[in-house]
């Protein structure tokens, strides 16, 4: 159970945020596309490289506001399969970043018990951002609260690329057979697999685009957009998409949930 004094104790900005609302309707799962970093530097007159440098500690408020409302999973859109067009030195700086990352944060992730996951293409990654990948995954896989799913050489298309060419590979090999896909099992092949899709996703800076990301998780998901520029996002915003969140109805395709009865004449 959810208390709102450990979620956001008494006098805290986030309080306010959260009071009166209905725990149980938190979301369990939140994604988020975290845009607009080169924009933030550009209105500073900063190089981009600043912009991502002050999108780290964005990356860190949000993992920790995260863990502390008990969701059980936030995955972040680090860097996409189609972010390798960017200049050689911008993806350098990306990546020297998340070296940085992950040399520095772990200790903040096993305090906040924390598991982190990475997902993506991981195999294309210099073999040291792999090692220390690797390493992180290792040091964090007892944390019990977030999951924290990082997506590095993601794409949603890509993905299933990769989902369709193993459900080639089984049938040939006489291990599948076509009735045995169903959805369970293609979420089952995903880099996501065993994970809850996405209540809510956010994306900041304004854009209206979900850009490759979680295509087949996203069939039901809420979608918040806010203008704010990642290296601004704070816990507060979080706190607020989350509560907008938990006024939402979601339908499935169905109807109201505690809504009227059928028509009359209907049964
Ligand atoms: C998001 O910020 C970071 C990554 C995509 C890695 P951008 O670098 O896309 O920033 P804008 O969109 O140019 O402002
Ligand atoms: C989406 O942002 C990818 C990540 C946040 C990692 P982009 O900035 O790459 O997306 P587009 O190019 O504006 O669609
Ligand atoms: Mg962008």
């Amino acid at each position: 159970m959810k208390e709102l004094d450990r979620l956001a104790p008494p006098g805290t900005p986030e309080r306010a945020t959260l009071d009166g609302l209905d725990l149980t309707r938190l979301p369990r799962h939140v994604a988020i596309i975290m845009d607009g970093n080169g924009r933030w530097a550009r209105q500073r007159g900063l190089p981009r490289v600043e912009g991502h440098r002050a999108g780290i500690r964005a990356v860190r408020e949000a993992a920790e506001t995260a863990a502390r409302l008990e969701l059980e999973v936030l995955t972040l859109y680090a860097f996409s399969t189609e972010n390798w067009k960017r200049p050689g030195w911008e993806v350098r700086t990306l990546m020297g970043l998340l070296r940085e990352y992950l040399q520095r944060e772990l200790d903040v992730l096993v305090s906040n018990g924390i598991c982190l996951r990475p997902i993506g293409r991981l195999e294309a990654l210099e073999p040291d951002i792999q090692q220390g990948l690797a390493k992180a995954v290792e040091a964090t896989h007892k944390g019990t609260g977030l999951t924290l799913q990082i997506a590095l050489n993601y794409s949603g298309r890509t993905e299933l690329m990769d989902a369709f060419r193993s459900a080639a590979r089984q049938a040939a090999g006489g291990e599948l057979v076509a009735d045995q896909i169903d959805e369970d099992w293609i979420s089952g092949q995903l880099a996501t697999a065993g994970v809850p899709d996405p209540d809510l996703l956010i994306r900041t800076s304004g854009e209206l685009r979900i850009s490759n990301f979680l295509l087949w998780q996203i069939a039901y998901t809420e979608l918040h957009f806010t203008p704010v520029l990642w290296p601004d996002f704070r816990a507060s915003d979080l706190i607020r998409a989350v509560a907008d969140y938990a006024h939402r109805e979601r339908r499935f395709g169905g109807v109201l949930s505690g809504g009227h009865g059928p028509d009359v004449g209907e049964d």
